[in-house]
Parts: C-alpha cells; structure tokens; sequence
C-alpha cells in the first residue's frame, strides 16, 4: 500500500509510520520537521500554508492517515489530495457528554468548531467534530474510518500520564516504599498502547473498517490500573489513599501536569470519557497488548518532568496525612 501520514514526526504519527513499514508498506510522512521513521519518505509540507500541499498533489495514494486537530488544514487536505481511503486520527473528546458509561460511536457529539483554526485548548473537542466532518465531507463513511482514540499510554508518552505510575512504584519518593493514590474506587481508566493504535490505524488504511470507532485500551478501575502499575515495577508495599476531598485542599491536580496524581478524576460526569463502548473497534481488529504489559515497557524511559507528584511532594504529602 501506497501510504501517506500527514504527520509522522510527532508521538502517534511516528509510531504509525514505524508500524507502517513494519508492515511492508510504502510510507510517506509530510510535516515540516524531519524525524520520521527509518524506511520512510519524508516529505517538507507546511499546511497552514493554502499551498502548503502541493509537492503531494501529484501522487496517487492508497491511503492517507491524519493526525491534525485544525479543521482548515484537514479541509485543504481532504480536498486537495488523490486517495482511496482516509483515516482520521479523532478524540473521544468530541462527543457533548461524557457522563455514561459504555455509549457508543452513536451518542450525541459536541457542535463543530466554525473556523479553520483552534486557538484555545478549549476547543479541541469541537475542533476534532470539524475536521471529521470534513472528512466525510469527501469520502463519505465508506472511504472513512475516523478513529475517536482515548488516552493514548506507553513507550515515548510525552505527557507522564501512562508512565507516572509504574515509575512511582519502581522508584518510590519513600525508603518504605508506600505510593500515595486518590481514594477513587470507581474511577474507570483504559490506556490504550501507543503500539496497538498505530498498528490499527495502519490496518484501517488498509481497509480493515470504515465509520467511525471509539479506541480505547481494555478498562481497568483504578485500584486495578494501580495494581498492574506495581506488578510490573515488582514493587510490593501498599498504596496509601487519601480522600479525593483532602487531596483537593492540599492543591493536587487531577489527570495531568506538575503536582498532579495521573489519571485521577474527581467529577462523577467525566467517569464515561474511559468508560465508552469499544466494541466497534475490536470488532474491526483493534488489538490491545495487556496493561501490565504497556507499562512495565515504559520503565527505563526518560522521566517526564512536571508530570504527577515530585518526591518531595509525595513525601510531604504522606507526612501531612499522617498527622
Ligand atoms: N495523547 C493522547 O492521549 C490522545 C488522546 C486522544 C487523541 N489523541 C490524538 O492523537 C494524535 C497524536 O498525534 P501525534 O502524537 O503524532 O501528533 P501531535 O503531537 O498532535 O503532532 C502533530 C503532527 O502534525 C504535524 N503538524 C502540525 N502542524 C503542521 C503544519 N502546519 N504543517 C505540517 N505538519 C504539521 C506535526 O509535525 P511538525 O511539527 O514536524 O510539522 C506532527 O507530526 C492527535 O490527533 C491527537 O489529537 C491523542
């Protein structure tokens, strides 16, 4: 397959075109940086340029995958380039709640963003609604798959949020050894390999499903993620939780970014953004390694930094709970 990725120099869109010519395909990648794959083309494009695509314009390509989240540069290229298929890289950001556990592709997403360009993170959501829009705009569902992909984890997270907590329990803040944790029982994670969704999308492109799909790694409630984070550190002393309240007064953030504990949501409403029904997507060949698995590859990688809990804050913490 004549594959191109727009993209291909950042975290999903490199492992994709990796997976790509894993596979034997003939890879593509256009962005303007140039880190992409051994055993791929590269190709200079600037797309917020309007003729940012020409040097690809004359090329016939099988498929394309796209990992963009501004809906003018997806427009230009939905119009503007020769394809068969297109897959879009989405977020299950798109859709307008995400209070219910196990919706489907079919629940209610948010209005599309009415501009070419995202400026505020606020809009990531609604910007996503209008680049798929733009999709099936030309290639219909039948040419289409638009992949809504949940938290993306493993080897290269630029974010700390899938690598907090195995490297929390393999290198503790503590000489005892004892990881602070939210006391959230019922608050649904599900990681997906950064691997396996690459992997996929590569299938996709090859015409393993169309429509639109929810890509999420197998559910685990917390304290399970937690568990399989200290398997596969070998770590073997408690995880200590403190009330979400607590936590809140001593100014920990939820979900990500400095003085954070990873993954942690507060708001019952936002439980079914991890929670959604991936059965579309396993039903098209998403395969998805077991956590353990994604996690215990994570350690030995570099430390991301301002992501979770420092040591001392960890340990100041622990000391404060203990008063
Ligand atoms: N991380 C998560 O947990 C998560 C969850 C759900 C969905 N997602 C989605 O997953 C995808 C992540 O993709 P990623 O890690 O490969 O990429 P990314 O960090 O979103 O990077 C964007 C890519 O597009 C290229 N690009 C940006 N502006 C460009 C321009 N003006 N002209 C040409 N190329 C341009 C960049 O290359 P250059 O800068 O080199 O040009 C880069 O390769 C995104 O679609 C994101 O929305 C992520």
């Amino acid at each position: 397959m004549k594959l191109l990725v727009l993209g291909g120099t950042a975290w999903l869109g490199w492992t994709t075109a990796a997976s790509g010519v894993t596979a034997g395909h003939d890879v593509t990648c256009a962005a303007r940086g140039t880190n992409v794959p051994d055993g791929a083309r590269h190709v200079r494009v600037d797309r917020d340029d309007p003729d940012g695509l020409v040097p690809l314009a004359d090329t016939r390509w099988d498929a394309v995958i796209d990992v963009s989240r501004q809906p003018g540069q997806v427009r230009r290229a939905t119009r503007g380039l020769r394809t068969d298929r297109y897959v879009f890289v989405s977020t299950c950001n798109v859709y307008a709640s995400q209070a219910e556990i196990g919706a489907d592709e079919s629940a209610t997403l948010l209005d599309p963003l009415d501009a070419d360009v995202m400026t505020e993170p606020g809009d990531y959501g609604r910007a996503k609604v209008a680049c798929e829009d733009a999709v099936r705009e030309v290639f219909g569902t039948d040419r289409s798959a638009i992949v809504r992909s949940g938290l993306i984890g493993g080897p290269g997270d630029p974010t700390g949020r899938s690598t907090y907590w195995p490297r929390r329990f393999a290198e503790p803040s503590n000489p005892e050894g004892v990881v602070l944790a939210p006391d959230a029982p019922g608050l649904p994670t599900a990681l997906i390999d950064v691997r396996d969704l690459a992997a996929w999308l590569v299938r996709l492109a090859a015409g393993a499903g169309s429509g639109a799909f929810n890509a999420q790694g197998v559910p685990h409630p917390l304290p399970a993620h937690l568990d399989a984070a200290r398997a596969a550190a070998g770590n073997r002393s408690e995880t200590v939780t403190a009330a979400e309240d607590w936590l809140a007064t001593q100014g920990v953030n939820e979900w990500s970014g400095p003085r954070s504990l990873p993954l942690w949501l507060r708001d019952q409403t936002w439980y079914g953004m991890n929670a959604r029904s991936t059965e579309r997507a396993v039903a098209a060949g998403l395969e998805r390694r077991p956590l353990e698995s994604t996690l215990a590859d994570v350690l030995g990688g570099p430390v991301v930094s301002g992501a979770g809990l420092t040591d001392e804050e960890e340990r100041a913490l622990l000391a404060q709970l203990r008063q």
